[in-house]
């Protein structure tokens, strides 16, 4: 039997509750498809921190780089937010992380479950069938740039900077997806104004005419923002920056209901590593109420990304179909015909998925 290594790393806040989710799903796949994993844990953010000082402690740079894939949960705690000036930060540490394994390639799937039409904030009628795929650049842009204070402090900057060889890598990983799918690319940029959008778009164009059976359309980030929530159906794949990416993706996050619903996918030169887009939720922390969805979304990533098992990975998403249908929800996704008996904490939605997957997998068989 095949082994796999996964290195599961909580983090702060809600992280580590609904982390555990992910792996009990990760298990229950290992026990209904004879596959062997074997997991350890890390320290990533503040909970690092606290225990030796630095976000991204050498060990958990050893351990991820060992692994065949790794499984995240959130990053960032309310001390740090409320003073600017404190030095060492947690979110240093999931940068530092993602530079190091060289995971600039951030993939975000929006797909709008049926049942959560009423859900979102935005009309029914302009969501159902929005299904849109973000690769979002990961390594680059004004996170990882030249950044200081001069005059005394009382000046600061962050460049905004990419590469042609960064902008292209990322860029074929986006047309070869468009390609699988309605074959339309949006890449969005600001090169009315910056310089970094202007080689951004020269290179998204040459790199364009490999694929041209992919449609190609550019737009503005600003124009972008207001067309996601206009018409979210129009878009397929959409190409951008770290920055465009991190910002448009929450705002995407409401065409499928809430942000506890979406995974995201980081892969690149080493290990895969696997995430829900939302943060730590220090508000909701401790409760038993987050939504444990997006991280058991995150592993049916994993599996098909990492471990290149997609029916292991569609049967996690059809299992999260299925308990949707029953009309299970946690507090973010329920709405008022949801009744009390079927709102769910983080365990028992967890438990829920966990049952419904080994029904799923019967099914198959
Ligand atoms: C995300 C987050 C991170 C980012 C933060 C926590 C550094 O918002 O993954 O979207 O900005 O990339
Ligand atoms: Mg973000």
């Amino acid at each position: 039997m095949k082994q796999y290594q996964i290195l599961v790393i909580g983090g702060d806040g809600i992280g580590t509750e609904v982390t555990t989710w992910g792996k009990k799903i990760l298990e229950e796949i290992g026990n209904l498809y004879q596959i062997h994993f074997t997991f350890d844990t890390a320290l990533l953010g503040h909970a690092a921190i606290e225990a030796t000082g630095t976000p991204l402690p050498e060990e958990t740079l050893t351990k991820a780089r060992q692994a065949n894939a790794i499984l995240f949960g959130a990053i960032g705690h309310p001390m740090y937010d409320n003073d600017p000036s404190l030095k060492v930060r947690p979110e240093q540490g999931l940068l530092g992380l993602r530079k190091a394994l060289g995971l600039y390639t951030n993939i975000r799937p929006i797909k709008l479950f049926d049942e959560l039409l009423n859900a979102s904030s935005i009309k029914p009628e302009i969501l159902k069938g929005a299904d849109i795929l973000f690769f979002r650049e990961l390594t680059g842009d004004v996170y990882f740039g030249e950044k200081a204070r001069r005059d005394d402090g009382n000046t600061a900057y962050d460049m905004m900077i990419y590469s042609k060889y960064e902008v292209e890598r990322i860029a074929h990983k986006a047309f070869q997806a468009a390609q699988k799918r309605r074959k339309i690319l949006h890449s969005v940029d600001k090169a009315n104004v910056l310089e970094s959008s202007r080689l951004w778009r020269e290179t998204v164009n040459e790199v364009a005419k490999q694929y041209p059976d992919v449609q190609l359309h550019h737009q503005f980030i600003d124009s972008a923002a207001m067309l996601l929530i206009k018409s979210p159906r129009m878009f397929d794949v959409v190409l951008t920056g770290n920055l465009f990416g991190d910002i448009l993706t929450d705002e995407a996050s409401q065409i499928a209901g809430s942000m506890g619903m979406l995974a995201s996918a980081s892969i690149g030169d080493s290990t895969g590593f696997y995430e829900p887009i939302h943060g730590s939720a220090p508000d909701i922390a401790g409760k038993g109420i987050a939504n444990p969805l997006a991280s058991i979304l995150s592993v049916a990533l994993l599996l098909e990304h990492s471990l290149d098992m997609k029916a292991q990975g569609q049967s996690i998403v059809e299992a999260v179909d299925r308990t949707l249908k029953q009309g299970y929800r946690t507090i973010d996704i329920a709405d008022e015909n949801t009744p009390k008996s079927h709102i769910l904490g983080t365990d028992a939605m967890g438990a829920k998925v966990t049952e419904i997957l080994k029904q799923v997998v019967s099914d198959l068989w």
